[in-house]
């Protein structure tokens, strides 16, 4: 995991927005978020800082990795996407690179993605990025402080590798979509919608070709900024998250007293303690760091594994599962023996 230095506490924000630390933790849980250096650090290169120490965990070099997934919804650039970017930071081999955009789940559709790769025998080994710069976009204004006041930046990687132990390894991924919220959570532009899906959530210029992609009005109202109606994403949230934690422990033939450690997506502490008493889980079965780093979407679940790992909480042999849900919607869960 890599997390900048710059601690910023709710204290901080309320210099810009009409927020007080007391709401913020009452509501979400979180004390304080790290943000990027803003011109010294990128989505990008947060992720090769934490591919490094996997890699070094791992005991292979970057001229080892056969692919990279790189999971974000924060690219340093609109295209390419940031796996090319690791690929020439680290001096790679030319090998592919792939970048997943299902944000909160991102993680996990693309550990999913990396374990048909490894399990096809395809590649050996796979480096998976989980990384975001939520600070450079987020509107830090009233108008946003239900969604300012939650996103963080970091990152988090691992390497994949094929194992012949039976009892070592990613034992399922399960992968959900329903698109029908889509709007719901979403930053709109600049995007080639041209409010096709919905009335109202691009103001351009009438002009006759192009003069899309981004316009004054655009900008002025804030249309160029993410935008998410907190208590829908909340009610589906704490739904969908035990459904597919249960999905994947039925179809391997456990409980939820199987699981040693649960590692929700940080979306809201307030989601991963409705979870846990709705599966009926003991504290000490669920891993939690939003309070420490807000919600940093691709990245929060590596960054609560390797926080989780780090401090004993989980040792070989012990069943992880991983679960996500956010933007699309779409939500998955993974099953690992670690
Ligand atoms: C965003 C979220 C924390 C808001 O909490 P909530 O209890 O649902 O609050 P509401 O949005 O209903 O707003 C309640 C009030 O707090 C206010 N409020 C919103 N953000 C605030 C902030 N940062 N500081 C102070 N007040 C705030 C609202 O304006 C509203 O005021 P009003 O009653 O005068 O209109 C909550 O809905 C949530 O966490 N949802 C899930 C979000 C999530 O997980 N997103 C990540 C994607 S996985």
């Amino acid at each position: 995991m890599y997390v900048p230095e710059n601690v910023v506490t709710n204290d901080y924000l309320t210099k810009f927005m009409d927020t007080n630390d007391e709401w913020i933790q009452e509501r979400t849980g979180i004390k304080e978020r790290r943000y990027a250096h803003r011109t010294k650090e990128t989505t990008t290169t947060m992720g090769v800082e934490a591919a490094k120490i996997a890699m070094e965990r791992a005991g292979v070099t970057p001229q080892d990795i056969d692919f990279i997934i790189f999971a974000t919804l924060s690219p340093d650039y609109y295209f390419p996407g940031c796996g090319v970017l690791v690929q020439r930071a680290l001096n790679m081999k030319e090998i592919g690179a792939l970048d997943v955009r299902n944000q909160c789940s991102g993680f996990i559709y693309a550990l999913s993605v990396g374990d048909q790769f490894i399990k096809s025998g395809m590649y050996k080994n796979i480096l998976v990025i989980g990384s975001e710069k939520h600070s450079f976009g987020l509107d830090f204004n009233t108008r946003s402080r239900n969604i300012s006041v939650i996103f963080g930046d970091g990152a988090g990687a691992v390497v994949l590798q094929p194992t012949e132990d039976e009892n070592r390894g990613i034992i399922s991924t399960h992968l959900h979509s329903d698109g029908h919220s889509a709007e719901i959570l979403a930053m709109y532009n600049p995007g080639t919608h041209a409010n096709f899906w919905q009335e109202g959530l691009a103001d351009f210029d009438d002009a006759e070709i192009g003069e899309m992609f981004e316009s004054h009005t655009m900008i002025d109202k804030a249309q160029n900024r993410p935008y998410m109606d907190g208590p829908e994403v909340f009610k589906k949230a704490v739904v969908k998250f035990p459904e597919v934690i249960m999905e994947a422990l039925n179809k391997n033939g456990y409980t939820t007293a199987d699981i040693k450690m649960l590692i929700p997506h940080q979306a809201n502490l307030r989601i991963s303690h409705f979870v846990q008493q709705r599966l009926k889980m003991k504290d000490d079965q669920v891993y939690n760091n939003i309070q420490r780093y807000g919600n940093t979407t691709a990245a929060s679940i590596p960054l609560a594994l390797c926080e989780a790992w780090q401090e004993g909480k989980i040792k070989e042999g012990d069943l992880v599962c991983l679960a996500a849900f956010g933007s699309g919607f779409t939500w998955a869960s993974a099953l690992l023996q670690w």
